[in-house]
Parts: structure tokens; sequence; C-alpha cells
């Protein structure tokens, strides 16, 4: 590790910390205080997740960690601070902002993602890619998940912070999340370092929907067994849990998760009239080719014999055309 990561490592913590401090011992803090307890976050998840908030000045982290000796010119290439285009100061990149600090894979604060209290543009503003900070290899909150995450031998992958923080409060110690992205090989690497078995929660929106697609299909490439653990009437986890209370998400959402073909059947089928012939063989030949790469014999003759019962058509026609499938594809 050079010098410089350990100094940008430590500049992060002590900010983090000031952050700390400025949202659950000051006034300046109240408001922010305030919007996260509305928002069911307890003083104990706010200590347990490290969370602060920057207040509405332009240079007060600038000038707290100038006074902790570091430069100007490190802080802007620590993303912390950005220098203006037209004069040459620098001011705070983080301000007016619900501060999560994220974590690396060994506990060291290594950025942050800042929420805004209202509705403005952008939601989370995150720290830039650094020497210290790479988004396609980090993981929220995986550091703390992973041992749970080995004992438990599975791991829960939400979209947002949110999602991951009240599923904490709600019980499941084995949640992590992207940061914004989506779901990447090496995402994919570190998952399975430590389990093969993952269940995806994303938001019910078809935003959410589409990712789920898309980060089971790279999971399973890899030899996980994915399941998907859907949400009702187009919430997102945090609030189905706020709604619907921690144990129904426990025991409903969580407890209820599909496999991920039982998944992908439902998302062929949005928005499809299987009335129509043809839409109902593009829906068939859809689901034959997810059949066709289902590595368990079992479970492809399980979902082969729902089709033919389904559409009324013969079993051994469907298991001809799925042969065909797999040696076309080879
Ligand atoms: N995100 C981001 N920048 C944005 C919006 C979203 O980086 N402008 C990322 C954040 O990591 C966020 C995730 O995408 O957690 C999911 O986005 P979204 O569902 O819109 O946010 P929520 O997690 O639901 O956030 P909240 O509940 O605070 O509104
Ligand atoms: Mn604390
Ligand atoms: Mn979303
Ligand atoms: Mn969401
Ligand atoms: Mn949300």
């Amino acid at each position: 590790v050079s010098k410089e990561n350990e100094q940008m490592i430590q500049a992060y913590e002590q900010l983090s910390k000031f952050y700390h401090h400025l949202l659950v011992n000051t006034n300046e803090g109240q408001e922010a205080l305030e919007y996260l307890t509305n928002r069911g976050f307890t003083r104990e998840v706010i200590d347990h997740f490290q969370i602060g908030f920057a207040l509405n000045k332009r240079d007060m982290g600038l000038n707290f960690l100038k006074r902790r000796g570091y430069s100007e010119e490190f802080l802007e290439r620590s993303g912390l601070v950005i220098k203006s285009e037209h004069s040459n100061e620098y001011f705070d990149r983080f301000r007016e902002r619900i501060i999560f600090p994220i974590f690396d894979n060994k506990g060291n604060t290594v950025a942050f993602s800042g929420r805004i209290l209202t509705e403005g543009q952008p939601k989370y503003l995150n720290s830039p890619e650094t020497i210290i900070f790479h988004k396609s290899k980090t993981l929220y909150n995986f550091h703390k998940a992973r041992p749970n995450i080995r004992k438990k031998q599975s791991v829960v992958l939400f979209e947002g912070f949110a999602d991951c923080i009240s599923a904490f409060r709600a019980g499941i110690d084995n949640g992590i999340a992207t940061m914004g992205t989506a779901l990447t090989e090496d995402h994919v690497n570190i998952i399975k370092r430590n389990t093969n078995q993952v269940i995806l929660c994303f938001d019910a929106d078809a935003a959410g929907q589409t990712a789920t697609m898309k980060a089971g299909e790279l999971l399973q490439a890899a030899g996980c067994h994915v399941q998907v653990a859907m949400i009702p009437n187009g919430k997102d986890p945090d609030e189905y849990i706020k709604t619907n209370g921690p144990k129904n998400f426990v025991n409903e959402v969580i407890g209820s998760s599909l496999t991920f073909m039982a998944f992908k059947l439902k998302y062929y089928r949005l928005g499809k009239n299987l009335q129509n012939e043809g839409e109902k063989l593009n829906y068939i030949e859809n689901v034959l080719n997810d059949i066709s790469k289902l590595g368990n014999a079992v479970e492809q003759e399980m979902y082969l014999r729902q089709l033919a019962e389904e559409f009324s058509l013969s079993l051994d026609v469907l298991k001809q055309q799925v042969r065909k499938m797999i040696f076309q594809s080879k």
C-alpha cells in the first residue's frame, strides 16, 4: 500500500468522523437527523453505518482537512474537494447532504455517497474514482456482511443503500448493494469467493426488473444459484419494510423467493398477450431457450412439464426442441 493510499484513507476517515459528529451532536445537523428519523433510521443504525451530514458550507471539509496537514492538490485527487474552473479556488464536493461512508473489503473508508434532503438532482452524489475507490469492485456493506454471508452461505443483493440498511434493521445481516451501477464481473468474483447462493432483491419498477434479469444471467453464468425476492406493488425493499414491517419482509419477501427461472417466466409474460399466437410462440421459444441452459436435468424436466401442460403441447416435442437448442449452442 502506497503512502498516498494510506493518507487518502486517513483523510476520508477523519472527515467521516467529523460528518458523523455534525449529524448527531449539532444544531446544524438537526434537520438531517430528523429526515433520517422520519425514514426510520435509529440512532443505533446511524452509528453502525457511520452516517453523517455535510453542512451547507462552501469549504468546511476543505478547511477541516487543511488544518490537519493535507494539501489542496491532494484533496482534489481524493475527490473530497473540487477546483473551481473559473478561479483557482477549491471547494467541498459534498455540501448539505447526508453522508454514507463507503468501505472497502478491509473496512477502510474509501468514498462517500451523499444524499440530498429534498427532491433535487442528483439524488445521490458519489466520490469519483480514485486510487482507493473503484465503483465496479465495491459492494456496499460487504466488509460487515462477509462473515454472515459465509456462515449462512447466502447473500442478498440490493439496488440501494437505503434498502440494504432497512433490511439490516429487519434482521437481514447478509445484505449488500451495488453503487448505483450494474453488477460487474468483479462484483461476481467477490461474491463467489464467499458463497454461490445469491438472492436478488431489487426495486419492483421496470428498471429494477431489467437489472434483475441482467444480474441473474451474469451470476448464473458464473455458476451461482440465483433466487429472486420480488417486492409487490412497484415499491423498493425500504418502502416495503416501512409499510409492511420487518416480519413480513423476512417471511413474505425473502422467505418466498422464486428461482431465477420462475422469475424469468413471470418477466417474459409482462405486457404479453398469450392468446395471440405469435406472442405465445415467442414466449415458448424464450422459455425453452432458458430451459436449455439449465444445468440441472430435474429442473429442466420440471419446467418442461409445466410448459407442456399450460399450452397443451407434447412433452416429447418440447424435449426434442430443447435438445436441438443445446446442440446448436455447442
Ligand atoms: N443512485 C446514484 N445516483 C442517483 C440515483 C441513484 O448513484 N442519482 C444509486 C444509489 O446507489 C442508490 C441506487 O442507485 O442507492 C438505487 O437508486 P434508487 O432506487 O433511485 O434510490 P434508493 O436507493 O431507493 O434511494 P432512496 O430510498 O434514498 O430514495
Ligand atoms: Mn457514533
Ligand atoms: Mn431504483
Ligand atoms: Mn429504490
Ligand atoms: Mn428507496
